[in-house]
């Protein structure tokens, strides 16, 4: 099969891999959800070989993401999991960290609360939660072009729609994470880290 290629995924592979490469650093293992075409995985794989990343989509997407791990030959890539968030359950394997990247505006709101809940269960105690993509923060976008965006997703379907990162926030601490970092990346996304941390290291 053919590669696909999302151009903005090859667009913003290096600016991901340079924060990831900082808020992986103590991480051995990786699950992402929503891999797409699997870009992002073998990207930052291949920068960061003493980290296992599972990759994981919808069935439809798996063809694409196993052309792009067999044609990167990278040994530190699993093959993808067939992970829906909204139907799959916790297999109870913890993980360093997970990564998702332009997923929650895709997602359903209630797709969205089940991914923050599978990911406080398949986190382990360090670990980090990097969630990329556009996000509105405090109710108001980021640009006009964001807020356009919006508008037209929710035009398509009206389950889907830019979140805000307050209200992702507030799922984060339901599911024990709190927020550690948000970097500004172009195009007007962003990253957000949510680290879970054992109860003692707590404030
Ligand atoms: C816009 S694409 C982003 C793909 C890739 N992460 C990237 O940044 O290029 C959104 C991804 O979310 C996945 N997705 C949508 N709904 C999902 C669900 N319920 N569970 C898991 N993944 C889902 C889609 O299959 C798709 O791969």
């Amino acid at each position: 099969m053919d590669k696909p290629c999302a151009a903005a995924a090859a667009r913003n592979a290096a600016p991901i891999l340079g924060v990831l490469r900082h808020e992986l650093r103590e991480c051995s293992t990786l699950f992402e959800i929503g891999s797409g075409t699997g870009q992002h995985a073998v990207t930052v794989a291949a920068a960061l070989p003493d980290l296992e990343w599972q990759t994981s989509d919808l069935e439809q997407s798996h063809a694409g993401i196993r052309a792009w791990i067999e044609d990167a030959g990278l040994e530190n890539v699993l093959a993808p999991m067939d992970f829906d968030v909204l139907t799959v359950e916790p297999s109870g394997k913890k993980y360093d960290a997970v990564f998702s990247a332009n997923t929650a505006h895709i997602m359903s709101y209630v797709a969205v609360c089940r991914m923050f809940a599978l990911v406080g269960a398949m986190l382990r105690e360090p670990g980090v939660f990097c969630l990329y993509g556009p996000f509105s923060r405090g109710g108001a976008f980021s640009s006009p072009s964001n807020e356009a965006f919006d508008a037209s997703l929710r035009a398509r379907n009206e389950a889907m729609g830019i979140r805000d990162l307050d209200d992702l926030g507030v799922l984060a601490g339901e599911n024990g994470m709190q927020i550690a970092r948000v970097y500004s990346m172009p195009a007007n996304n962003l990253l957000a880290v949510w680290t879970r941390t054992p109860p003692n290291c707590r404030r």
